[in-house]
């Protein structure tokens, strides 16, 4: 789908996105690609990165591919540091990367429960620990805004409570928190705005295929009411009105995208 936003909104801007070479994380680093930011994706396997790199230059997009494993402070500070001496400064951070898996509580172990807490939590921090630096020089001056910005993606389990994904909830739930404390920190002293957005169900996402199998997609709408699936374009659309200045105000909100799903309720 046309995006509706214009093609420069992003123009000179240098984004840095952690698990940006597949799923939400790549369409979001191609619609800030093509609405002219320069992209730095980074993530754990060199094939997924190579590949989603060839295909953001394949469409005129500049981008480049860094390895690094978001639990690795040492990681964090080496990809930032190629990131500034690729493209010169860094305006979005982008926290994409997430770890997953459907298990119960009861078979879940304390390692399994760290390794996501780690992944989403402690890995969102780290990125945006070690990115401060440079987002404090970030957002190129334009509208009133001094500092870059952050964009932390979540989820809605954590509003209630989602089968087999306490690890992933309590993560998510920690994600938010972090979101609105940087804000009011950094929003505070730095003009860094920094947001979350909570996806649904997303077509063709890993999220989607291993945590709602096809019969709950199909028998969805029958207890709820508000089911949809969405598109990852949906969410890139969310991402370019946050980052871009149509969102200078909007500062510590985590933009929930899921058609109002979590709100529904069986129908009596
Ligand atoms: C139970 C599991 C498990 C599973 C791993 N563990 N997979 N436990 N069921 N399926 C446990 C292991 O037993 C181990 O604990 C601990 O977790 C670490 O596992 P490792 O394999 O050593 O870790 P690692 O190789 O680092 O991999 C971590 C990973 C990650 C979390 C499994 O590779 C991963 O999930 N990658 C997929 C990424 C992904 O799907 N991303 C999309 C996210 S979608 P023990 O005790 O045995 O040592 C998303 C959407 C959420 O986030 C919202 C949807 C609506």
């Amino acid at each position: 789908m046309e995006s509706p936003f214009k093609p420069d909104i992003l123009k000179g801007m240098v984004a840095l996105l952690t698990g940006g070479g597949s799923g939400i994380g790549f369409e979001i680093s191609t619609q800030l690609g093509k609405h002219g930011a320069l992209v730095a994706i980074m993530g754990r396997r060199k094939d997924v990165l190579d590949s989603a790199v060839a295909t953001l230059q394949s469409q005129g997009i500049r981008a480049i591919g860094l390895e690094g494993d978001v639990r690795k402070q040492e990681d964090a500070i080496r990809v930032l540091d190629s990131t500034i001496k690729h493209f010169g400064r860094l305006d979005i951070l982008v926290n994409a990367a997430a770890g997953n898996f459907l298990v119960s509580a009861e078979d879940l172990s304390p390692n399994g429960f760290r390794t996501v807490m780690d992944i989403d939590s402690v890995g969102t921090f780290t990125m945006c620990h070690e990115a401060l630096k440079y987002l404090k020089k970030g957002g190129l001056g334009r509208g009133p805004s001094n500092g870059g910005t952050i964009l932390n993606i979540s989820a809605t389990l954590h509003y209630t409570a989602s089968w087999y994904q306490i690890h992933v909830s309590a993560a998510k739930a920690a994600v938010d928190s972090i979101t609105r404390s940087l804000a009011l920190e950094w929003g505070t002293d730095y003009d860094i705005r920094v947001n979350g957005i909570a996806p649904g169900p997303i077509e063709d996402t890993a999220g989607l295929s291993k945590l709602a199998p096809v019969e709950i997609k199909s028998k969805a709408k029958e207890y709820r009411p508000l089911y949809k699936v969405g598109e990852k374009w949906d969410i890139a659309m969310a991402a370019l009105y946050l980052a871009s200045d149509a969102g200078k105000y909007i500062n510590g909100t985590t933009l929930i995208l899921d058609g109002g799903l979590w709100l529904s309720r069986p129908r009596y």
